[in-house]
């Protein structure tokens, strides 16, 4: 077997075998860009010690320069070379969750070029958990700097069709691979402080945190004490789909009759609309509705642009476990947020 060699638009689409993967290091060794697969969403990966690799990460991807990426990491080992230091409570979440959906904030090492943190003096890090993701790092043989690999603003790719309507002809290569199965992108947990803090809800819940530490775990606003962000990334409305989307929240009964009357109203002016809840799959144990809601969510609103819906109408969903950062995205994502007494 060898490395694929076909093209969408000059970015090459490689497979998951041993020999791509191995194209695929050569390609980010070099400076270049590649998409790869990890369980939570598609990344876009550039070498983390080459400057004029990560400027092209923020080019490609239209992304403001003042939010940070994260850095991937193969094994735990490889802390000590992203942070100058790394407390107990970091080894031991390590211990427990990785590799897994879960980003530390920590203090960053020298070594670590400013422009990957967007100046900060912290960095996030995580080891995923994806057999390609790991092996891709392991072979480059330095940690990998990888937002997700979607165009700014939109939907996080789930799916290399989702990297390649972005961003195909803009990076120079994507490896092939089968859907992520989380979902949603990592929870970003601050170490910096006194107290752990997750700056952005994802793949492990606050629920799993606060159990594995056997202490509290809080959740920043989208607004720091000092009146600024506390993860520069969540100032900005994401995860939008291009139809605009309306929240509708409050008790189940009432909502249901407001997604009722809207739809009515709105498809009596002509207008294509549909309702988000339809991604969720009622026969799922109510358990796993959450899991499955998350898994689906970036497919399904990428889905309902392609069909070229007017109107996306979504519901409240249960804030425990995965549903905390279900809503997260669903509140960015909203254009309009209707709340019903
Ligand atoms: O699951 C994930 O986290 C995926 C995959 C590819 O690993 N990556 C991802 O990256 O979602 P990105 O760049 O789309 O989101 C990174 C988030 C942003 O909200 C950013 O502001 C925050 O992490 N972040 C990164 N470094 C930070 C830091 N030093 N301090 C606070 N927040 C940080
Ligand atoms: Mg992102």
């Amino acid at each position: 077997m060898s490395a694929s060699i076909r093209q969408a638009k000059g970015t090459l689409l490689l497979g998951e075998n041993f020999f791509s993967i191995e194209k695929a290091a050569k390609i980010i060794k070099e400076g270049g860009l590649v998409a790869f697969p990890t369980e939570t969403v598609y990344g876009l990966g550039a070498a983390v010690t080459n400057v004029e690799a990560v400027n092209r990460i923020f080019l490609a991807k239209g992304r403001p320069a003042d939010n940070p990426l994260i850095v991937h990491l193969s094994a735990p080992g490889q802390l000590t070379e992203v942070a100058n230091y790394v407390p107990e409570i970091a080894y031991n979440l390590a211990e427990q969750f990785w590799p897994g959906p879960l980003s530390m904030v920590l203090p960053r090492a020298q070594n670590i070029p400013a422009a990957v943190c967007a100046g900060l003096s912290t960095v996030a890090v995580r080891m995923p958990d994806h057999r390609v993701a790991l092996e891709l790092i392991r072979i480059t043989g330095v940690p990998i700097a990888a937002p997700s690999a979607n165009r700014s603003g939109k939907p996080s790719p789930t799916s290399f069709r989702h990297v390649l309507d972005d961003l195909a002809g803009k990076i120079d290569a994507v490896i092939k691979s089968k859907a992520c199965s989380v979902g949603v992108e990592s929870t970003v947990l601050d170490l910096t402080g006194s107290i752990p803090v997750i700056l952005r809800p994802g793949g492990i819940s606050r629920e799993q945190l606060e159990e594995a530490l056997g202490q509290k775990v809080l959740v920043s606003g989208a607004i720091g004490f000092a009146g600024r962000p506390m993860s520069p990334g969540m100032k900005y409305r994401h995860y939008s789909p291009r139809a605009p989307l309306i929240l509708i929240t409050g008790p189940e009964q009432r909502r249901r009759v407001l997604v009722k009357s809207l739809t009515d109203y709105y498809q009596q002016q002509g207008l294509k609309v549909a309702s988000l809840s339809s991604v969720i799959d009622k026969t799922t144990p109510l358990k796993k509705r959450s899991e499955h809601f998350a898994a689906n969510l970036y497919h399904a609103l990428r889905q309902l642009d392609f069909q070229g819906v007017d109107l996306i109408l979504a519901e409240e969903t249960d804030t425990a476990g995965l549903g905390l950062a279900v809503m997260n995205r669903l509140r960015k994502a909203a254009t309009k947020v209707l709340k019903v007494l």
